[in-house]
């Protein structure tokens, strides 16, 4: 494998704050009608669907749900704007989501490069984001759109964001492969990404891209529900390597259980790694974590020798899932 892929892949990461920040100001000037709602409802799956968990978490007090399916839920109504996010505008469950959303005449907005979304919206209902980059590169970009959207929608000021924005610059400028040593126990055990509370999309996001990027089998665990059921199969701790997102703002139970995990673990010869970053806000903390995540990924497909940027078994599934997309009769898709 050319090194050039994982030096692409590497500052495609390190850009992530100017992508951020330049989808933000999209998202702000973006020409959509003055909805009037209560309740924003983010659609989208994979790549696309992280970014919902990310304004989700960063719009703690404003009702911005993650709705990842092929539906919408039954409640919601005239109150909702539905968002879409879908890098290639081409996904099944996507596209059906949006489809039954128009179908029950409840308002909707896309963010995607185009494809069939664009056919189904319409490009005035989209904002459109720079394409040629596989969807999970484009989170930031895609993020900092979806942002600017919800302060628009919601009355909100950006400056907190974009201050987090700048902290993450400054730490991506700080950065270097010598901080992702930990590959090297990673790469012969199961990930098992452990977050919780405003850091939970920093977990997903790990998982998510040591999946696609690294082709690592990875899993999500939520503190502090992991507490109540997934330590009890903590029994054979050899096969696993448990990585753990560490807050400056954790609450004081997440604080003990955390605590207990790292006396657990260390007691009994278990793998871990405690993900910890400087931070001067919940939201700078979550964005250098995704950064963290993000590096992460690209450090072990290069240990690896695998090439972050193509995917390998999600394309022979993909071509099933498209058969449900809906139909374009008139262009006759
Ligand atoms: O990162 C990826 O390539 C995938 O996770 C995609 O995001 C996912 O398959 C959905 O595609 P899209 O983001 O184009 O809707």
């Amino acid at each position: 494998m050319s090194s050039n892929v994982y030096e692409d892949a590497w500052s495609t990461v390190v850009k992530s704050s100017t992508m951020y920040s330049e989808g933000c100001r999209r998202g702000l000037e973006a020409k959509i009608p003055n909805y009037s709602i209560e309740r924003v409802l983010v659609v989208g799956v994979g790549g696309s669907g992280i970014v919902g968990d990310i304004v989700a978490s960063m719009f703690d007090g404003y009702e911005v749900l993650v709705h990842k399916s092929f539906d919408v839920p039954a409640y919601i109504g005239s109150e909702t704007l539905v968002l879409a996010v879908s890098y290639s505008g081409e996904t099944a469950e996507t596209l059906r989501a949006v489809s039954q959303t128009l179908s029950r005449g409840i308002s909707v907005v896309g963010i995607s490069t185009g494809g069939r979304l664009a056919k189904l919206l319409g490009w005035e209902r989209l904002i459109a984001v720079s394409s040629g980059l596989e969807p999970r590169f484009a989170v930031p970009e895609m993020t900092g759109v979806a942002y600017g959207l919800l302060c628009k929608i919601f009355g909100v000021d950006p400056t907190n964001f974009l201050e987090a924005v700048r902290e993450l610059e400054q730490y991506l400028r700080s950065v270097g492969v010598e901080d992702f040593r930990i590959v090297e126990k990673l790469v012969d055990r199961i990930a098992v990404c452990i977050s919780h509370t405003h850091l939970r999309p920093a977990g997903l996001r790990l998982k998510a891209q040591l999946n696609e990027n690294a082709k690592h089998p990875a899993y999500y665990v939520e503190m502090p529900e992991a507490c109540h059921n997934e330590i009890e199969g903590w029994t054979d701790l050899s096969k696993f390597f448990y990585i753990l997102h560490r807050s400056g703002f954790e609450d004081v139970v997440v604080k003990e259980a955390f605590d207990w995990v790292v006396e657990h673990l260390g007691g009994r010869g278990g793998e871990y790694f405690e993900i910890v970053v400087d931070a001067s806000s919940k939201v700078a903390e979550l964005l250098k974590q995704i950064a963290y995540a993000d590096l992460l990924s690209v450090s072990l497909a290069r240990r690896k020798g695998v090439n972050p940027f193509s995917l390998t078994t999600i394309p022979l599934l993909r071509p099933r899932l498209r058969k449900h997309r809906p139909k374009f009769s008139q262009q006759g898709d």
